[in-house]
């Protein structure tokens, strides 16, 4: 058997919760890969909305094992606070959900120094939403971190004690002492607190060495879908660097965080909205600073749901679309929320960049250029309401035109079209 992988093509919040809720009935195990608390994974069930940041979005199916594994960072305040929330809508997580016992834990100080660095960076800020991530898998690759599998160690409380002198004199370089920095409106002594109040909840977890877990479930014939956080274009070395996150948020990152290898991955289900939008800084040639852009983010709510921030908003940018279908080897497109565009007379949409004076299909390095935006065409809107209960030959057709647009553009069937948050407002164009 191989695993499935489903992750987003664009810079994030494409949609991926509502698509791993829906396809999770036909998995065993849900596996995330990446990323951690900087995620927000919106599902709405029942007209009742659920944000996951890090545990897996098949935890609402009984029966489902969902798996946290060894390419995520945990924050235990941030894990327990998400455990609790589930527990009030009836789910216990505990029944379903196991932790790699390779996962890195993000500390409090990661969180100090991500304010840190932010601030250091002045006009050069990445708009990180300041939950540890860069800091913790700097630790990582540094091999000074602590893992999940390290808290039962008789020496942990020496070791996080020996990481945050080393945080707190990389702050005081910086010119920041720790009374400088609220984390989530705390003190770092009250969120420190927290932290180790929270190791309880996180060690009720079973652990496991889940490249052997999975990889013998996979033997065993279970069906795997591994999920991803953020999008293509903030993977840390094919995203826009340095205005991206610290993992791997593309396919490989399948391999290097859950532990199954490359010859084991099947289908590849990407999922990109029928525009773009970005949070926090870094380039968006599509960007629309006008009221265009307002009315896209207005009808789309388009707020993060980890930070609150307003999302930047524009039209669907097809060279990076490309680019990030051919990174990953998407096998199947799914596009979301093209029930924003219903009412808009005219759609906008980049076709190629113009790099100074020439064309380009695909995002390429382009400081030295001294002209870079993207060249956009216009198509008719379709001003109506696509019926998700209908086949996709019964839709208008400006809204057929614009899917079939799309396929040629990118040399891809459209496989699933998602017309609103609810687990019904979905055409699925292969049970056609
Ligand atoms: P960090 O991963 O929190 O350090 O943030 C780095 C960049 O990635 C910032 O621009 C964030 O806004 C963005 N980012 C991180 N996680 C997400 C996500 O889940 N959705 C969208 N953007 C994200």
């Amino acid at each position: 058997m191989k695993a499935d992988v489903i992750l987003g093509l664009q810079w994030g919040d494409e949609g991926k919760g509502k698509i791993v809720d829906l396809l999770a009935p036909s998995y065993d195990i849900i596996a995330r890969f990446q990323g951690g608390p900087n995620a927000g994974h919106t599902i709405e069930i029942g007209g009742r909305k659920h944000i996951l940041h890090l545990i897996p979005s098949g935890i609402f199916h009984p029966g489902i094992q969902n798996l946290i594994g060894n390419g995520v960072i945990i924050d235990p305040v941030i894990f327990r606070q998400e455990t609790e929330g589930l527990k009030e809508t009836g789910i216990h997580p505990a029944e379903t959900l196991l932790i790699s016992d390779r996962a890195h834990l993000i500390l409090p100080t990661h969180r100090l120094l991500d304010a840190c660095y932010e601030q250091s960076k002045a006009e050069k800020k990445i708009g990180s939403t300041l939950k540890g991530i860069g800091p913790a898998y700097t630790d990582k690759t540094a091999r000074i971190g602590l893992r999940t599998g390290d808290l039962t160690d008789r020496d942990f409380r020496t070791r996080y004690e020996l990481l945050k002198k080393h945080h707190l004199q990389l702050a005081a370089a910086a010119g920041i002492s720790s009374n400088d920095i609220l984390i989530d409106g705390l003190s770092l002594d009250a969120y420190e607190k927290a932290w180790f109040e929270s190791l309880e909840v996180l060690l009720a977890f079973k652990m496991v060495d889940n490249a052997l877990f999975l990889n013998r479930s996979l033997e065993r014939g279970m069906k795997v879908l591994a999920e991803g956080a953020q999008g293509t274009l903030l993977d840390v070395d094919f995203g826009s660097y340095p205005y991206v996150t610290s993992s791997s948020t593309t396919a490989g990152g399948v391999s290097t965080g859950l532990g199954i290898p490359p010859s084991r991955i099947g289908e590849v289900y990407g999922v990109f909205k029928a525009y773009c939008t970005r949070v926090g800084n870094g380039p968006f040639p599509t960007e629309l600073n006008d009221e265009t852009g307002q009315l896209l983010r207005d009808l789309g709510h388009e707020y993060g749901s980890t930070t609150g921030r307003p999302r930047r908003c524009g039209w669907l940018d097809l060279p990076a679309l490309r680019y990030a279908i051919m990174i990953n080897g998407v096998s199947r497109l799914i596009m979301m929320k093209a029930d924003v565009l219903n009412h808009l007379p005219e759609i906008g949409v980049c076709t190629q960049y113009r790099i100074d004076d020439r064309l380009s299909d695909f995002p390429e390095a382009r400081e030295s250029a001294s002209v870079f935006e993207a060249a956009c065409i216009a198509l008719p809107g379709w001003q109506s309401e696509p019926d998700p209960a209908l086949p996709f030959d019964s839709q208008p057709d400006a809204f057929k035109s614009y899917v079939s647009f799309i396929e040629k553009a990118v040399d891809r069937k459209i496989s699933v079209l998602s017309l609103g948050a609810e687990r019904n407002q979905t055409l699925m164009r292969d049970r056609e």
